[in-house]
């Protein structure tokens, strides 16, 4: 556990910043932000808490810091020390507007380098941390922006591929990476780690589920993506999304 608090004042606003990102559970926190308020007057403070704990958690302690008069900013970072020494964390953040509005000129181009604004709810913030890369009840517009932010502009260009529906383009339109094309490419390389005496595992899965994207939808342009509706299809949800057949003038 590394437990440590910051106090930060600037123009009558006064913060708090709990970075405990190593909290061990989420206890710790509760007892962090009790010695807090039993400490003294909170009010007009703003509590950030950049631990990674439950949603409900988040929840309870903001209630508590409301409560003593205080603003409470659920604020739990992507990346870990040398990612922070570098100024360069991901910071997801959720509370009242106010308080996120003060205290973004303290995280951004200090010790992080992009917020991901949740808005008011803060059980939203531990959630997309916790998420990782499930979706449920955040929407793809954050988890675009988290993959972007996160891992670069090549993972959130892929992304975007089935998030625009271009993964499975309109019968007359043209595939930007055509699904052929990948299927070749990943023969290539499965081939050549053959050869060398190595499997590419992940490679095998990309390529039959590929090829299951040409079987489904025999004849129709495909993208190097479009194994993401074979993918929904195991999922239980059809090939095309919703944006697709709007699109498509099918929904
Ligand atoms: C979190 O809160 C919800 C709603 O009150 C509840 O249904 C759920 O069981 C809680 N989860 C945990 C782990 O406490």
């Amino acid at each position: 556990m590394c437990k440590s608090t910051v106090h930060l004042f600037s123009d009558g606003v006064f913060m708090l910043i709990n970075l405990a990102v190593q909290v061990s559970n989420d206890a710790v926190l509760e007892s962090t932000v009790d010695e807090a308020i039993a400490s003294g007057n909170l009010a007009g403070k703003i509590y950030v808490d950049c631990s990674t704990v439950h949603p409900n958690t988040s929840i309870a302690v903001c209630r508590k810091i409301t409560e003593a008069g205080a603003k409470f900013v659920a604020a739990p970072v992507f990346g870990a020390s040398p990612v922070a020494e570098a100024g360069r964390l991901i910071f997801v953040s959720a509370g009242p507007e106010s308080a996120r509005m003060a205290i973004d000129p303290y995280l951004k181009g200090v010790m992080g380098r992009s917020i991901i604004d949740m808005g008011e709810d803060v059980s939203k913030s531990s959630l997309l941390k916790i998420a990782g890369n499930i979706c449920t009840g955040l929407g793809p517009a954050i988890l675009e922006q988290m993959l972007g932010d996160n891992f670069g502009p090549v993972i959130e260009s892929y992304s975007k591929r089935l998030t625009t529906g271009a993964y499975a383009p309109a019968v007359d339109a043209k595939a930007g990476f055509d699904v052929a094309l990948a299927i070749k490419d990943a023969k290539h390389a499965i081939n050549c780690a053959t050869e060398a005496g190595t499997d590419l595992e992940v490679s095998r899965v990309a390529l039959k589920n590929m090829e299951l994207a040409c079987e489904l939808q025999k004849g129709k342009p495909l993208d190097s993506s479009s194994m993401y509706g074979t993918i929904r299809e195991d999922a239980g949800l059809d090939f095309y999304t919703d944006l697709c057949k709007k699109r498509d003038g099918v929904a």
